[in-house]
């Protein structure tokens, strides 16, 4: 299966606060702020020579990012690498064989052009996301 990486995920308390500090090291803002309303976070993509940045700050007070920034005292923190395949259908049944839990269902990601994204845990290593290539009907 390939697995490109596609973005690393970071959880900041606020992405206005945060954008210009990245900035700094030479994160340009890709488009805007995304209001993900069903999975109650805000994302904005930063692209630097090629690689992508996820700022995803929350969305009203039982967001799941709070969990992420709770566990490092409130301190941004990287807290997810997604990665893109081909077929989230085929990707979750070889990763369920090697031993990954499936524990968001696949659901299009407003902030990624609609593409389908899903997320998997693994014992010793934790979560990831997987976004699908192209959009699906
Ligand atoms: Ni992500």
């Amino acid at each position: 299966m390939e697995m490109k990486i596609h973005h690393l995920g970071y959880a900041v308390s606020s992405i206005e606060k945060s954008m210009p500090v990245f900035e700094v090291l030479g994160w340009k803002a890709r488009n805007g702020i995304t209001d993900d309303g069903p999975r109650k976070v805000r994302i904005a993509f930063l692209e630097k020579e090629g690689q992508l940045l996820e700022l995803v700050a929350p969305l009203g007070d039982d967001s799941p990012v709070h969990q992420a920034l709770k566990q490092n005292k409130g301190v941004p923190t990287p807290y997810h690498i997604c990665y893109e395949v081909e077929s989230l259908d085929a990707a979750r049944i070889e990763l369920k064989q090697k031993g990954f839990m499936p524990f968001i269902p696949a659901s299009p990601a407003p902030a990624i052009e609609d593409r389908n994204v899903e997320w998997f845990f693994a014992l010793n290593l934790g979560i990831i996301e997987l976004v699908e290539r192209e959009k699906r009907g």
